[in-house]
């Protein structure tokens, strides 16, 4: 029998680091609710030593899957971050907690000051606590790949004697090229059988020059029976593993691999459709499993080959990932039926009758704009109108507009409704749509910058529509919007708003 390796998802909190990936609480339970679909095996939920915000998001989640998937989350080495870890995750039924601290010459002496016994003590002294809170303790040793081997061992045998159940080795900076960081992960493995077999070794790697996905995959050839990773492979910086290639990778040489995960693979692409959706964040075009073109082909002698034999040019099934099941084209006939249907099939649920008729309108208004609805126009817009309609606090909603473009001097008028209030604002701009949310900015009475503006449209159907995402700044913090019209200028001031009411949510969380 091959080996089960362990898919620890750090989505919500790796991922969540990066700049303009911030989510409010339902949008993160929403992504706890598909990693389950996903089943991946532990989710990490946040960091809720870090904000309030936070500590409730990993409350929320575990209320609403912590009764079948493990649920952990990060603390730094210190009482207060394990307390705010244990308050938080405690009413999860196979609860972990995750403690961090750097094994690294730089981290000791750098970050911490200290001699390299005492951080070694501090390690020690926070999971003897942590243990006192809760049977299972994970601890990574960060940077370890930048470790001097006997300390960053020395390290590993005392927190595994003071109690850790999971050591986790992270390449923190991306620095591991595969075959020495295998070879890193085989002979702390050597070791640790030896120590206490019970122990899992497990894995965390960033890719700065790109290797992430392979310095797992050697991992975990090497010995590493449990891997961490992202959908869409967010994090720090260049990001983690992408989950999806981890998982890929190991199911399609699974005879070379010698192992397998429990993952439901076919909601691959569901998952990162999602996670792409609510963070703002495209996913490329070639990105290997789950971008738009990573199953299509292009030139004439693949298209021969494939015609003559999918194997020729496939190493996988799209529908392997959930690729072809995605594929569906309703249109206005299609009726209700039709359309419950796809929601369902999609993954979300019908809701209730009210909600549902109301769902339905907004997909006959599209219908009647695009003639040719695909899955993933569903899918956006299910989401759209999930986020709204889950969200009864003050929002903004477009209600009307007026742009005027000319070379001279763009114009725009609004009129914004938040609850029962009715607001209105004009205002110049540089071109049309700098009037029109300069007009919506003087309204809003919220400090808000536009980072980012992006264009493009949902061409695959007879009739385009206009996908407008931005990205606004407040704070210090970068918020996604997104939408889609027929009407380009209306799915601008309706993306601005959606970003605008994540700061309003954001900001009644905290
Ligand atoms: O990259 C890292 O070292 C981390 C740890 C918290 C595991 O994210
Ligand atoms: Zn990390």
């Amino acid at each position: 029998m091959s080996r089960n390796i362990i898919i620890f998802d750090t989505t919500l909190r790796d991922g969540e680091q990066v700049p303009g990936a911030k989510l409010n609480i339902q949008q993160k339970v929403e992504i706890a609710q598909q990693l389950k679909r996903l089943k991946v095996d532990i989710i990490e939920a946040g960091f809720p030593a870090s904000s309030e915000g936070d500590f409730r998001a990993v409350q929320e989640i575990v209320r609403s899957v912590g009764d079948s998937v493990s649920i952990t989350a990060l603390a730094r080495a210190v009482k207060s971050d394990i307390e705010a870890v244990y308050e938080s995750i405690k009413l999860a039924q196979n609860p972990l907690i995750h403690i961090v601290l750097g094994t690294s010459n730089i981290h000791v002496e750098k970050k911490f000051n200290r001699s390299k016994d005492a951080v070694l003590q501090m390690g020690v002294d926070a999971v003897k606590y942590a243990k006192t809170l809760m049977p299972q303790v994970q601890y990574s040793t960060e940077d370890a790949s930048r470790s001097d081997f006997e300390y960053l061992w020395k390290t590993i045998d005392a927190v595994v004697k003071a109690g850790a159940t999971m050591i986790n080795v992270p390449d923190t900076v991306g620095y591991a090229v595969p075959e020495e960081f295998g070879d890193l992960i085989r002979r702390i493995n050597e070791r640790l059988k030896n120590v206490d077999d019970r122990v899992v070794l497990s894995v965390h790697c960033h890719n700065d020059l790109g290797l992430a996905t392979a310095n797992t995959l050697q991992a975990i050839k090497n010995g590493a029976d449990k891997a961490e990773c992202t959908i869409n492979g967010l994090g720090e910086r260049a990001g983690n593993a992408s989950l999806e290639e981890v998982v890929m990778g190991i199911k399609v040489r699974e005879n070379y691999m010698g192992c397998s995960t429990g993952v439901n693979t076919s909601e691959l692409l569901r998952t990162s459709r999602l996670v792409s959706h609510l963070t703002g964040l495209d996913v490329q075009v070639n990105k290997a499993i789950t971008g738009d073109n990573a199953f299509a082909h292009s030139s004439g002698i693949h298209q021969d080959g494939l015609l003559k034999d999918k194997q020729v040019y496939e190493i996988m099934s799209p529908a392997d990932v959930g690729a072809e099941s995605m594929e569906l084209i309703l249109t206005a006939r299609s009726g209700r039926h039709a359309f419950k249907n796809a929601v369902e099939r999609l993954g979300f649920d019908k809701g209730g009758d009210d909600d549902f008729e109301a769902l339905f309108g907004k997909f006959l208004a599209l219908a009647d704009a695009k003639k040719e609805v695909y899955d993933h126009d569903v899918f956006d817009l299910v989401l759209e109108h999930r986020s709204m309609a889950s969200s009864p606090k003050q929002l903004f909603e477009l209600d009307t507009f007026e742009v005027i473009s000319n070379d001279r001097c763009p114009t725009a008028t609004v009129a914004l409704r938040k609850g029962d209030e009715r607001l209105t604002g004009n205002s110049a701009g540089e071109g049309p749509i700098d009037a029109l949310y300069s007009a919506i900015r003087a309204v809003i009475d919220l400090d808000v910058e536009l980072k980012d503006y992006k264009i493009g449209s949902l061409s695959r159907g007879k009739e385009a529509v206009g996908r407008v995402s931005i990205r606004l700044e407040h704070d210090g913090k970068t918020y996604a919007g997104r939408a889609m019209d027929k009407d380009i200028i209306r799915a601008s001031g309706i993306a601005f708003l959606n970003a605008v009411n994540g700061v309003v949510l954001d900001m009644q969380e905290q």
